[in-house]
């Protein structure tokens, strides 16, 4: 005891002088660091446009606090519930290899953290960079319940892209008046369509465009000459956005935590689910002006929509005054001009032109070769109204929403549980279908009946099935877009059109080189995409559309990826704060 050769003091020596190696030598590959944070969810004030009410938050902060983490770091979140409802949060686009306990969609992968307990979300982040995002996922709570996940590349290796000055996350939301747990809740029971949003949001501020919200306006102070990052994320609940900041061009570097070949854009799209690295070259000289940055819906679908405008400001540092920066009011102010709001022949060429980098460091690694081929429409449908009830949706009915005519009905127990332990019986069955059961010109004239299927069916993959999955609209209740996102996964792009999909001649047109690389892809209205990737991630791996609405409504399923031969193919088994139902 106290005596300085001890085996412990000898560990301290032979770890310093492990320290100093490894900081002498930094470009030899970084095992990386744990990230700890805590998120305490708990209730707050929060006054928009003129009307205050009470939200869901993490650590009373709206928009929730940054998570930064380097490629390669573990990331350890300890999530205490202090509100009256459960909660889950998931990690939007972290790929999860073999961590699906901590993936977080409610009975998916996890049961609600109950208010008063705690869950430990524990992940490593793997071969992504870029900007993903956190938001809760159940019910609607995600309304305020998000924040960004910056993935910076280790350390010591540059981005593919000039080195920005400084990066900005630019996060954009939807903001309700009214309380969006009611919301839903009522909209469910009607079977009506939920109340469209009051505003949208650019770091939760709606800006000088709404009613009273001028001082609430998000302002990009730039330097002249310098370049900047903007970390764009779509946390939105129903409403594909389009991006523009007046009298610039942005250069788009990197989409879902993935470098894309760069390319430059006026304006820009971006689903829910969905995130956007771009640089903004700031002009070289003072320009004597400000300039909005905007954004408003892309909506294709035929209910309605907010259609109102969120604007932040872009506002340059004047160089001949002195320090601390000035800036000047009362200069010109130039706006963008968006695409009309039913502008696809924009959105198919802007998502067009989106390519992996695919270089030697950054490879595309697309599946060239199937496994399994899969058909799967979505789209909306209705259901019966409940005997001595009248209902809000189309001519008397409730409104659904379906993959392959099947509305996913949640369970009250997690499906990664009872795979995991071998209960699933009464729980899911494992017979999605994997092509329409009953075909029709799905972008035609619609069906007569248009009454969905309820059930909570799984896909189940062997390990490493490399998988192509074409998902088709369709045009009952009319046709829309819909941002489908697989959660476990990033996917290659490989293919997109209108029209209903043609299996002989359609897969000729594949790009099976540099197809874009992400986690959400935006069904095309009236059209189809086709999407591949190699199931080489054990789990139950939930993939909906990311409109909360028709989520909702059931647009929803679940893959489950069995375990493979070797240990580091396995699911381990669950922490043991896994909350039960
Ligand atoms: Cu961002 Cu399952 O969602």
């Amino acid at each position: 005891m106290g005596s300085s050769s001890s085996p412990s003091c000898l560990l301290v020596g032979v770890f310093l002088f492990l320290a100093v190696v490894v900081s002498a030598f930094p470009s030899v590959v970084q095992a990386g660091i744990t990230r700890h944070y805590q998120f305490d969810v708990e209730m707050a004030n929060v006054t928009r446009l003129c009307s205050t009410k009470s939200i869901v938050t993490v650590n009373g902060q709206f928009p929730g606090p940054r998570i930064v983490a380097r490629e390669g770091d573990r990331v350890a979140v300890r999530v205490i519930n202090h509100v009256p409802y459960n909660v889950t949060i998931h990690w939007h686009g972290v790929r999860q290899l073999r961590s699906g306990w901590a993936d977080g969609p409610a009975y998916v992968t996890q049961c609600p953290i109950p208010t008063g307990r705690s869950y430990v979300y524990n992940f490593t982040i793997v071969g992504q960079r870029g900007t993903l995002f956190w938001h809760a996922h159940i019910s609607w709570l995600r309304a305020t319940l998000y924040g960004p996940i910056i993935i910076l590349p280790q350390l010591g290796v540059p981005y593919p892209f000039t080195k920005p000055y400084r990066e900005v996350p630019v996060i954009f939301g939807e903001w309700w008046k009214a309380d969006t747990e009611a919301i839903i809740h009522q909209a469910l029971q009607t079977g009506g369509g939920p109340n469209v949003s009051d505003a949208y949001t650019i770091n939760g501020l709606p800006g000088p465009l709404y009613n009273c919200s001028a001082k609430d306006t998000f302002k990009l102070k730039v330097k002249p000459g310098k370049t900047y990052l903007l970390r764009l994320i779509n946390a939105a609940l129903n409403d594909e956005l389009f991006f523009s900041i007046a009298n610039h061009t942005v250069t788009v570097v990197d989409v879902d935590g993935v470098y894309v070949k760069p390319f430059d854009a006026e304006t820009l799209l971006i689903t829910p689910g969905q995130t956007t690295n771009v640089l903004l070259h700031a002009k070289p000289y003072y320009p004597n002006a400000m300039f909005f940055m905007t954004a408003r819906p892309y909506a294709t679908g035929s209910g309605t929509f907010d259609n109102s405008t969120v604007a932040a400001v872009l506002e340059y540092q004047n160089p001949s005054r002195s320090s601390p920066a000035v800036f000047a009011k009362n200069l010109p102010l130039h706006k963008p001009t968006l695409p009309a709001f039913n502008d696809t022949s924009f959105a198919a060429n802007f998502t067009g032109r989106l390519r992996s980098l695919a270089t030697a460091r950054f490879p595309a690694n697309v599946p060239q070769t199937v496994d399994r081929r899969f058909l799967f429409t979505v789209g909306l449908g209705t259901s019966p109204c409940p005997k001595n009830q009248t209902c809000q949706g189309p001519n008397g009915t409730k409104f659904s929403a379906t993959v392959n005519n099947i509305s996913f009905a949640s369970p009250t127990t997690a499906l990664l549980q009872a795979h995991f332990f071998g209960q699933s019986r009464n729980v899911y069955s494992p017979d999605f279908p994997v092509v329409p059961l009953m075909p029709f010109n799905y972008t035609g004239t619609p069906p007569n009946n248009t009454l969905v299927s309820n059930g909570t069916k799984l896909v189940v993959l062997p390990f490493n099935t490399s998988v192509e999955l074409v998902m088709q609209d369709t045009s009952i209740l009319g046709t829309e877009s819909h941002p489908l996102h697989l959660h476990g996964y990033n996917f290659f792009v490989v293919g997109q059109g209108f029209g209903n999909y043609e299996p002989a001649k359609d897969p000729a047109k594949f790009n099976l080189v540099d197809p874009a690389e992400r986690n959400t892809v935006g069904v095309p209205a009236g059209g189809w995409v086709a999407i591949r990737f190699s199931a080489d991630n054990p789990g139950v791996w939930f993939m909906h559309c990311h409109f909360d609405a028709h989520m909702s409504w059931g647009l929803k399923m679940a893959w489950l990826v069995l375990d493979g031969e070797l240990p580091n193919q396995k699911l381990p088994p669950p922490p043991s704060d896994l909350p039960k139902c």
